[in-house]
């Protein structure tokens, strides 16, 4: 059995607690021949910042960029609110992101049957969705420059960030998804503002090129992102991989996760191109969703997006396919028991996040024998 190299970054805020979740069902494995994981920790956002000054030292990318998989919990919070914005918690997470060139972001909202009633939409929206958000991740307003704010002298202040997307971006992120597509339903939807943006019209331009040339055999359609937004909550059956760019995936992800009943249930993968020579890649699996302040320290925080993510490891980078779909019928049937966390809660009382993570990874254990 090979021997799998574990970057685990806990961060902020209930980073921890659901990282936790995840050791336990690292240690369960290992200790029943289903795996061979090694873990080493690193930290990254606020702690880094108490700790060291940075939201994430050389060392540690360093230690990122020789892992085989980077599994990622949360940072940021209000403690860190005064930070300058350079050394801010989410510019660790971005230099990651940026470092490691992770330009894929797979973000799938899938809603489980148990949960159709826990979203803010009629069940019938909602039930069965299987969707896949593909946000690119390394370009566009996140990292443009000039991104400034100037001083103009008459007490008025001149903020720019800057949108920029090359052909090969465009190109790269676009092949992922219909690669992604043709083993699902085989339809992409491409989502950018042409009638206002620039990069909206070569997104456009080299989407449709991209289509035509090598993947004609998958469905195709363009939405502009605000009206597919739109049409994300009223009909979000209609879709199979949405492709947008950084900051309307960021967003369109988001909304989302409330098809499925809650953030706290919306896994990702970030993921690299792969080396010809090596065959591997680097990646990084982190939740949606973020440190939750408000909900941080109380055992309240739903792991179930931190445990999907480390699944997504399982699937895309250590090719333990049947591991990750153990998991998933795990989630699944835990949440058909009845159980819930706080956020996914109709009546009843809740589980904590250590009762919810016990309850999969026994579930996960028995389903692990019976196969
Ligand atoms: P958030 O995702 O942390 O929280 C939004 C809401 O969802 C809160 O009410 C929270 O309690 C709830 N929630 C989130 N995850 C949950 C879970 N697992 N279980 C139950 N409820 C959950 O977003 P925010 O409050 O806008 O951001 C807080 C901080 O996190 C900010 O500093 C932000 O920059 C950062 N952030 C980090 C990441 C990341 O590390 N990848 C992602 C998003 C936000
Ligand atoms: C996310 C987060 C990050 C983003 C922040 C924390 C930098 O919101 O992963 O969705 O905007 O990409
Ligand atoms: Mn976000």
């Amino acid at each position: 059995m090979a021997t799998h190299n574990l970057l685990l970054v806990p961060g902020d805020g209930i980073g921890p607690e659901v990282m936790g979740e995840v050791k336990k069902l690292i240690a369960y494995m290992n200790a029943n021949g289903m795996g061979r994981f090694e873990t080493e920790e690193a930290m990254c956002g606020g702690c880094a910042i108490d700790a060291h000054g940075v939201p994430i030292t050389d060392a540690d990318m360093e230690r990122a960029k020789a892992t085989d998989a980077i599994l990622f919990g949360a940072a940021g919070g209000p403690k860190w609110d005064k930070v300058a914005y350079e050394i801010r918690p989410e510019a660790g997470i971005l230099r990651l992101r940026k470092d490691l060139q992770l330009y894929a972001n797979l973000r799938p909202a899938v809603c489980f049957p148990a949960l159709a009633a826990s979203s803010s939409l009629k069940p019938e929206v909602v039930e069965g969705l299987d969707i896949m958000i593909l946000r690119e991740l390394t370009g566009g307003v996140y990292f443009g420059e000039p991104k400034t704010i100037t001083d103009l002298g008459n007490g008025q202040k001149r903020a720019i960030d800057t949108q920029i997307y090359d052909t090969y971006e465009i190109e790269r992120i676009g092949r992922v998804a219909f690669e992604l597509a043709r083993k699902r339903r085989n339809k992409v939807t491409s989502m950018e503002k042409r009638n206002v943006m620039k990069t909206g019209v070569l997104w456009n331009e080299v989407m449709t090129a991209l289509h035509k040339r090598e993947y004609s055999d998958v469905e195709f359609e363009h939405q502009l992102a605000d009206s597919g937004g739109m049409q994300l909550v009223r009909w979000p059956k209609q879709f199979d991989v949405i492709v947008c760019d950084n900051l309307f995936g960021d967003m369109l992800s988001d909304i989302a996760a409330m098809l499925t009943g809650s953030l706290g249930m919306l896994p990702s993968a970030s993921l690299g191109e792969i080396n010809p020579k090596t065959k591997k890649r680097h990646a990084m699996y982190e939740p949606v969703h973020g440190s939750a302040p408000d909900i941080a320290g109380k055992g309240l925080a739903n792991p179930i997006a931190m445990i999907a993510s480390f699944g997504m490891a399982l699937r895309y980078s250590f090719d333990a396919l049947k591991e990750a779909d153990l998991i998933d019928a795990a989630i699944a049937n835990v949440l058909a028991s009845g159980l819930r966390t706080a956020d996914i809660k109709g009546d009843g009382k809740a589980a904590s996040t250590s009762e919810m993570g016990d309850a999969i990874i026994a579930e996960f254990g028995k389903l692990a024998k019976a196969a």
